[in-house]
């Protein structure tokens, strides 16, 4: 059994690694040549690196795809996308393509508003709570100035702190419920500075208040943080055209329409559904929120739960048809920025950045949302017509080869043989089997 190690952060990296192949890779020391092929050869490059997190050994690839022909409130974006999902980009693609003929996607932000609280105990009465609430508030915001002066001047800031009596689900449980406008920054260093501040001021100030004092019953902060939840950070992408548009290779606009309302509506009835629906629209917002260095557990965390806001889960994509129109859209709330962390540090995400023509945080909003629309089009269109495993596996195939550490030749012959066939696994391996004997 490996033994615990203390002080492992201060050691140099040679040493960690030393330290990981005595301990664990004592069997294959090949790995640590893998781990030191992944070295970027720019010493500086792998420092900003090293520098991201704590512990770092090497780096770990991910493709970054292009997906062209995005169509957006007539603007012509190509889509960065990072992910090691097969087929993500080529759906992605196929999509645009499709929507660019016809009339492209329409997106609108609908709100930009952030949250986070401070969550206190107070075992008093609740009408003192809200008298001392009231009679602080003023203290509480002058508190902050300090912290938001950079942020007001780039037209953000607090927006509001009201107190929220939750005592009635939990005994004693208080909330300063605070609300913010954080620009292009996704704004989660600047909250939660705020909320740690907030909740000094309120500890001093009730250290000093008579009622309490008397009553001997203070407020107690047990946390401040920001919360992942966004329902006022919204953004809305669609797409529309005519059902006789949707018309495609053995099949009418209208079966199709039908056929795709209908598979919308089962995402919307049955959670289980649901479920992967919203993960095939999220293969394409999280491709890009990765590509741009945002916080993709922060967006899918607040997404989730935004699916389940009515108390059942359900679909974040709706569709209809009206009249001859057919409609298609998607509502997701997004809390992404375009300035601070990764956004102007890692290299890659700059040209990511560089290649959506430098959107504000608005724009990228939109961006992601339409992302998340186009991947899901492309999922349920594959699903109600010629299934999803066709192109899936067709996708899948070089992965399929390169575990077989196929040739340049083997792959080509493979590929040619399976424009043909349907890729399976075992089906490949043999292929490759007959082609090497
Ligand atoms: C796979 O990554 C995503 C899908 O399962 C989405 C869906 O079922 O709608 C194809």
């Amino acid at each position: 059994m490996p033994n615990p190690i203390s002080g492992f952060s201060k050691k140099n990296k040679a040493e960690k690694i030393a330290w990981l192949a005595s301990q664990y890779l004592e069997q294959d020391p090949d790995a640590i040549e893998v781990l030191k092929n992944y070295w970027h050869q720019d010493e500086i490059l792998q420092q900003l690196h090293d520098d991201f997190i704590e512990n770092t050994l090497t780096n770990y690839y991910l493709p970054l795809g292009i997906a062209p022909n995005f169509l957006i409130n007539e603007n012509l974006y190509a889509l960065p996308m990072v992910t090691e999902e097969s087929s993500v980009v080529a759906a992605a693609s196929n999509a645009a393509k499709f929507w660019l003929d016809r009339g492209g996607f329409k997106a609108e932000v609908i709100s930009t508003v952030k949250n986070g609280q401070v969550h206190f105990n107070y075992f008093g009465n609740v009408t003192e709570m809200t008298t001392f609430f009231n009679k602080i508030k003023p203290a509480l915001i002058a508190s902050i100035e300090d912290i938001q002066q950079n942020m007001k001047k780039r037209g953000g800031g607090l927006l509001d702190i009201t107190l929220q009596d939750h005592t009635k689900e939990l005994d004693g449980y208080f909330q300063l419920h605070c609300t913010f406008e954080t620009g292009d920054a996704m704004g989660a260093n600047f909250i939660n500075s705020c909320l740690e501040t907030f909740a000094t001021t309120l500890e001093k100030e009730a250290a000093v208040y008579p009622v309490f004092t008397k009553a001997n019953k203070y407020p107690e902060v047990v946390m401040s943080i920001l919360s992942n939840y966004v329902p006022e950070c919204t953004v809305r992408a669609s797409v529309s055209c005519k059902v006789k548009d949707l018309a495609q290779k053995d099949i009418t606009g209208e079966e199709f329409a039908t056929k795709f309302v209908r598979a919308i509506e089962i995402a919307k009835t049955a959670p289980r559904r649901a479920v992967t629906h919203n993960k095939g629209a999220m293969n394409g917002v999280d491709a890009l929120v990765v590509a741009t260095g945002n916080d993709f557990r922060a967006v899918e965390a607040g997404v989730h739960a935004y699916a389940a806001r009515t108390g059942k889960y359900t679909s974040l994509t709706d569709a209809k048809i009206e009249g001859d129109t057919f409609h298609f859209w998607i509502e997701i709330p997004l809390a992404i920025g375009t300035v601070g962390g990764l956004t102007r540090l890692h290299p890659v995400v700059k040209v990511a950045f560089k290649i959506l023509q430098q959107p504000d945080a608005k724009e990228l909003m939109k961006i992601m949302a339409v992302s998340g629309l186009a991947q899901n089009f492309a999922a349920v269109r594959s699903l109600t017509t010629t299934g999803i495993q066709k192109g899936h596996m067709k996708m899948h195939l070089m992965n399929i080869l390169n575990q077989l550490e196929a040739t340049a030749k083997e792959k080509e012959q493979t590929v040619a043989h399976f424009t043909e066939h349907a890729v399976s696994h075992s089906a490949v391996v043999t292929f490759v089997n007959k082609l090497r004997n």
